[in-house]
């Protein structure tokens, strides 16, 4: 075992050297242009033990996302529909208790290390099983698209995204990005240059795919659950035909569970305000400001000018657009 997870060691290291390298926003040193789009190194190892050995059950539900795009309040929504069954007290949730990253774990980052435990504990876990990843569509497990296992995507306005990756990996961690400046950053980004990115390609991936298999991937912004929580959440418990309710009104039980994994009330658990997710991140930094157009405070009128011709180029024609304002 010890040799042939050598082997595959020696493997991966010798195609992440013939892969084309940039520095971008992301965690690791660099990322790696594979399979069309930018692999963080931290995350190489696990992206090839996700592909190569993840069996998809039909009953798996996972919630996918670009970075910095609402991931972790998709995974404390989505957590609390899937579970509501088995915690039904929202007095005394898990997600009082724990962080969602803690509760949904990404297979691409938990594979790259303890491979057999973790796969292990993979085909252990109850079921439906809940996952996450920021993987682009295209390159999924083979078997995440063959079966009839649910995507939840959800995406945010690319100025917004941008704002929030850059805060988020310049903070002072282990997932820093190395002395770019918010400049230089930009750049790169609008090169589509970003961990997992482009950030283009991602987002049409899974939209294409909501717009063909509507009953496979169900494509969320984070500025419409903004606006309307309780429309996108009972569209995702509609989704996900998670029945919710025992006599009570629905939209009462909705309302409960937006409440519980409201942004200010998240931000102000103890739980969330100290500590580090698997040693790469700290906790307090998943919740930010959580709003809307934040990024009018950082760019320049040259950068607007920029990002919004590059937005219009790469989506136009595909029906998908944003808002950007609150
Ligand atoms: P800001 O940096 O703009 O504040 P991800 O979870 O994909 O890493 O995205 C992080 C962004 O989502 C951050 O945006 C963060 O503040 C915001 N966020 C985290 N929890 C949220 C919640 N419960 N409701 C709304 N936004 C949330």
């Amino acid at each position: 075992m010890a040799l042939a997870s050598d082997k595959q060691a020696n493997e991966e290291n010798e195609l992440l050297l013939s892969l084309p390298k940039e520095r971008g926003l992301g965690a690791g040193p660099y990322l790696h242009l594979f399979q069309d789009f930018w692999c963080p190194s931290f995350y190489f190892p696990g992206v090839n033990n996700f592909q190569k050995h993840f069996h998809a059950k039909d009953s798996d539900v996972f919630v996918a996302s670009f970075p910095k795009s609402g991931t972790t309040w998709l995974k404390a929504l989505t957590f609390v529909i899937v579970n509501h069954q088995r915690f039904s007290s929202f007095d005394h949730h898990p997600l009082l208790s724990s962080n969602p990253h803690e509760l949904v774990s990404f297979p691409e980052f938990i594979l790259s290390h303890d491979f057999d435990d973790q796969i292990l504990s993979l085909s252990n876990m109850t079921e439906p099983r809940l996952l996450a990843t920021h993987l682009p569509f295209p390159s999924l497990p083979k078997s995440i698209a063959k079966s009839n296992c649910k995507i939840i995507y959800i995406c945010r306005n690319p100025f917004d995204t941008f704002v929030s990756a850059w805060e988020f990996f310049t903070k002072k961690s282990s997932v820093s990005s190395h002395a770019l400046t918010f400049e230089e950053a930009f750049e790169k980004y609008c090169n589509g240059i970003m961990g997992f990115g482009p950030w283009w390609s991602h987002m049409l991936g899974y939209w294409n795919e909501s717009i063909t298999r509507p009953n496979k991937v169900l494509f969320l912004k984070y500025e419409d659950l903004k606006e309307d929580a309780v429309f996108h959440v009972k569209r995702m418990v509609e989704f996900l035909d998670i029945p919710i309710t025992q006599g009570e009104e629905t939209t009462a039980v909705i309302e409960n569970i937006i409440n519980l994994c409201r942004f200010e009330k998240m931000k102000d658990l103890e739980v969330n305000k100290s500590g580090e997710i698997d040693n790469i991140a700290e906790k307090k930094n998943f919740f930010r400001k959580g709003k809307i157009g934040d990024w009018i405070n950082y760019f320049s009128p040259s950068m607007i000018e920029k990002l919004s011709k590059i937005i219009e180029e790469k989506l136009s024609g595909s029906g998908l657009s944003f808002k950007l304002h609150s």
